[in-house]
Order: C-alpha cells, then structure tokens, then sequence
C-alpha cells in the first residue's frame, strides 16, 4: 500500500525548496499532505503546494473538514511519517512544550508515527542555548534531527543554519520511512569523539574530532535493528536515542571500556579520533607560567594503545573490524598499511585537506578499502549517508 507522508512547512525562507521535495515524493507514488504554519504562507502560497501535491493544503484548525473526524486527529491517524521542514525556532520550541495552538501543532501532538524535523535559521539562533536545549529535549522524546548545513544564509552570515540540501532530505525521509532491519539480533560497538589526555587539573590535549561520524554510524546501527554501544570522548552531540552509552576520557580509558565489550560483539567500528600520545606525569596543581624565565616548557610523552590494533589481535572469527584512515598525503597506500597491520575488514579512507572531508564537517569523502581488494570511492555525501554505505559494507560481508 502506498506510504503517506505529512510535511509540515513553517515559516522560513527555504519553504520554496520544499516544494521540490514534495514533487521527488509523489514521483515515487507517495502520497504528501502539506500543512503549513501561518508563517510560512507568507513564502509560498498555499495553491503552489496544492499543485504539486495534488491536495487541500492545511493550514487553518478551524476549516471545515469534509469528513466527519476531527481533522487534525484524522490527518494524524492515516500519516506514516511526518516531517518538519524547514522548521523554525519557534516551532521547535512550541513543539519541545507541547504547544498546540494551530493546525501543525496540534498534528504534531496527536502524532504516533516516526518524526524528522529539519531545523532552517540564523546561525546565532540556532546555536542559542534554548534552542539547543528544545532539541536535546525533543531527541530525548524520539523525535530525529538532521543538522542544517554551513554556508552563506539567507541573513548574509556565513554559518550553520541553511536547509540540507532536497537529495539529502529525500534521502532521510526513504531511509526512515523504508527501514532495512538487516542487523536485527547484531550488537555492534563503535567509538566516536575526540580522546583528552590530562596536563594538569585544567589543561588537556584532544584534536579536532567531533565524533559527527561516529555518532551518524550509532544512528545508521540503531535504525537497522542492531543493538549498538558508542563509545565516546569528549563530542558535544547528543546520542541518538536508543543506544548504550559510554563516556569516556582518555584513549587508555576507551581502550578498557571497548576491551569489556569486545567478546560480545558481531561488529567493531574505529571512528574516534584517538590520540596516539599521553602525557606521562600529569601535574597534580595548575602548571604556573614561568614569566620569561624560561625558554622551554617541555612535556614528555608516552604512546597510547593503538584501541583498534589491540581489539584486532583478539578479532574472533564471526567479528566484523572496520577502521578509518584519515590522511593528508598517499591516501590509499597509508589506508592499505593500516587496514592489515590493525586486522580489519575494511578501512574508510579520506585525505582530511580535501573540500568537504574530514573533521569538524557535515560532508565526507571517502573510499572504502576491502581486506579482499575491493575499493569503492564514494562521490561528497553527508555524514549520515556514508554512514548508510558504511553500514551496507558491513552487511555485505555478514552476507558472504
Ligand atoms: O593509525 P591511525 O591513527 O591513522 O588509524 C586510524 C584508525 O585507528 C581509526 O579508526 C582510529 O579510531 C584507530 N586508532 C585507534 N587507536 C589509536 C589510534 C587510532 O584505535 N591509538
């Protein structure tokens, strides 16, 4: 039976993309209701998603339904997705507190079927505290999130806060709607973040990991039907719902944590940016500055465990091992090296100086390097995607 997906529209100047969303759903005969805010009418007239959706456009509590039911509950009752895109601060807000006071909110409240909201806004709103805080809360009620883009906004500020771009949202919406269940009954573990190794009581060393990925890998896991622990260092990301969470420090502490849960795993993913040095005597009081006195501040350092070479030594034969390989130069021979001296199936190489790759970045470029000689070189995809390819990989191999 065809699937019918609900798109509430508010008020954001992106609105106009969404019109093309709607046209790339109904070419796949999925049948799209369109509810929009008072807000964002004032973009795009109504008629113009009545056009290509082929149906009355909601956007008033108090219209006349044609059917005897409730409209906003009926709408709710026949929906088996529900997207908000573009979604403001305000609607946000109204929907972390449970604010019903027009057509979309109250559909959002009598809602039971899978929720992905699309944040569109000022950088500077969007990085707001409150706004952050209503969308902690709403991912701890279920609800998913994709992360706006960078870029110039529509304001003139260069930040985070445009749209997603129509491919990727459309890509959301189908994984979400279609889930493939291929690692029910798998219990994966992945590590994710930046490793800190003390200096002192205030001063650590961590690099430039976010744990972006490694957190999208968790998402792609959860959403598959695998049982799924992350093990994070220092990330400023919410956990996806669902998963078993273990924060962590420092890259000893991981490796302990991951050693615990290493036997009872089917798969084993390295996404952390672990550091491969710690200092060897952290100083119990804040160093002091030395004012001039002298030249040199000199910290000596000891290696860390490489986590993913010492899980590979235990790899038992039924365990799936995927690393990456962030590089700036020979990418796919320094990937190679990596993938046979660390034991893993495969390695997801990419040259981190590369437009859009790497850290602290939504997008990635990567090529995926069999143990059994397979190469597959991926086009720029967002995180989440090649989270998805990632994952696909993996299943492949459970396959063969
Ligand atoms: O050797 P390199 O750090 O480039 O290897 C990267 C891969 O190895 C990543 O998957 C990373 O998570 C993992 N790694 C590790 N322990 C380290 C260093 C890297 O598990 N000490």
């Amino acid at each position: 039976m065809a699937k019918t997906v609900a798109i509430g529209v508010t008020g954001s100047i992106a609105v106009y993309k969404i019109v093309d969303l709607v046209s790339k759903l109904k070419k796949d005969d999925i049948e799209v209701v369109v509810m929009m805010t008072e807000g964002a009418t004032k973009f795009v007239s109504p008629l113009t998603f009545k056009t290509i959706s082929g149906r009355e456009v909601l956007t008033d509590l108090w219209q006349e339904s044609q059917e005897w039911k409730v409209q906003h509950i009926g709408i709710a009752e026949q929906i088996d997705f529900l997207l908000i895109a573009p979604a403001t601060a305000n609607f946000i807000a109204k929907m972390a507190h449970g604010i019903a006071d027009d057509f979309l909110s109250t559909v959002v409240l009598a809602n039971t079927a899978p929720c992905l909201i699309v944040p569109a806004m000022n950088s500077n709103m969007y990085k707001n505290s409150v706004v952050q805080d209503n969308i902690k809360k709403l991912i701890d009620y279920g609800y998913k999130f994709m992360d706006p883009d960078s870029g110039l906004l529509a304001c003139g500020v260069i930040g985070q806060g445009r749209l997603p771009e129509i491919d990727d949202i459309y890509t959301q919406v189908n994984r979400l709607l279609f889930p493939k269940k291929d690692l029910l009954g798998k219990r994966l573990m992945v590590n994710a973040g930046t490793t800190c190794e003390d200096i002192d009581p205030v001063r650590f060393i961590a690099n430039r990991g976010t744990g972006k990925m490694g957190y999208c890998i968790a998402q792609e896991a959860i959403a598959r039907g695998a049982e799924v622990i992350l093990v994070s260092g220092k990330s400023h990301l919410e956990p996806p719902a669902g998963v078993k969470f273990e924060s962590v420090w420092g890259a000893e502490e991981m490796c302990r944590v991951m050693l615990d849960y290493q036997s009872s795993c089917d798969i084993i993913i390295g996404a952390a940016a672990v550091g491969d040095f710690r200092i060897v005597n952290i100083a119990e009081e804040k160093i002091k500055k030395m004012d001039g006195h002298s030249e040199k501040m000199i910290l000596e350092l000891a290696e860390n465990p490489d986590i993913l070479k010492t899980l590979g030594t235990m790899k038992r034969s039924h365990q799936i091992m995927v690393g990456f390989a962030a590089e700036t130069q020979n990418v796919l021979e320094n990937a190679r090296i990596k993938l046979s001296k660390k034991n893993l199936d495969f390695i997801v190489a990419n040259d981190v100086t590369a437009e859009g790759a790497g850290f602290a970045c939504d997008t990635n470029i990567v090529t995926l390097i069999g143990r059994d000689g397979k190469i597959k070189s991926l086009p720029k995809m967002s995180k989440e995607d090649v989270a998805a390819a990632i994952i696909d990989r993996v299943v492949e191999l459970i396959k063969s």
